[in-house]
């Protein structure tokens, strides 16, 4: 079963992880954006991590939940939902390594989202904690995918993609809207973060149901 899951995770994002890798020098923070809901974001971060994980076994990988507005990386992957990267930008954990936890990839390390704030979350993203959390996450890993809210529902992606290395939009062609998807690009573009790839999610071969919601 795990090693089905694995062929499974290797056809789907194998090519994409070969090629982030050939760029590990300049791209080590990616952010999974998209410009609307339920175009994959959350299955593609996870599927990337994974896939980085299972084919670079020497690497350390890190896979974040920065959607606060709905967190579900604690829920599918069952981990504990906090101490996660809200508590830690909005200061209620000083040591990032606090917030990390174990995968079932020993050299996968997972970040949940966290608590609420209980305020505006937005505003987060533009302190210098975030930047720390990114600088720790450079220092320790080699490959570090964020997952993150819809692009032109909240601005929390267009502020994480400046201080990212890099951004790859998810495009669900049985949902997504081309014309969203062009005004989701330019606005990080606008934001100042760089696109370097858009990931055509849900194409022409599924991810097994099963699979897709329990990456
Ligand atoms: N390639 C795929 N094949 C099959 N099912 C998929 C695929 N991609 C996503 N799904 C399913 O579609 C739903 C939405 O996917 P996902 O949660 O990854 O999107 P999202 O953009 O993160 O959504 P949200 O805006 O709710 O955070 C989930 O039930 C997921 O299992
Ligand atoms: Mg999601």
């Amino acid at each position: 079963m795990a090693r089905d899951k694995n062929i499974i995770i290797i056809k789907h994002y194998g090519r994409i992880v070969d090629r982030l890798f050939f760029r590990s020098e300049e791209v080590r923070t990616i952010l999974i954006a998209s410009a609307f809901h339920k175009e994959g974001r959350t299955t593609t971060a996870q599927g990337l991590a994974f896939a980085s994980a299972i084919l670079r076994p020497s690497k350390q990988i890190l896979l974040v939940d920065a959607d606060f507005r709905n967190p579900s990386l604690h829920c599918i992957l069952s981990r504990k939902e906090r101490p996660g990267l809200l508590d830690l930008i909005g200061g209620d954990v000083n040591e990032a390594s606090d917030c990390y936890q174990r995968s079932e990839l020993p050299n996968l390390t997972v970040m949940t989202a966290g608590g609420t704030s209980g305020g505006e979350v937005t505003g987060l993203f533009r302190g210098e904690a975030v930047m720390g959390c990114l600088q720790n996450a450079k220092e320790r890993f080699d490959l570090a995918f964020y997952d993150s809210p819809p692009v032109r529902e909240y601005l929390d992606a267009l502020y994480l993609s400046r201080i990212v290395d890099t951004v790859l939009m998810v495009v669900r062609p049985k949902i997504s809207r081309l014309d969203e998807v062009i005004s989701a690009r330019n606005d990080i573009h606008h934001a100042g973060g760089k696109v370097i790839g858009l990931i055509m999610n849900d194409f022409r071969n599924p991810i097994p149901s099963f699979l897709a919601k329990h990456l």
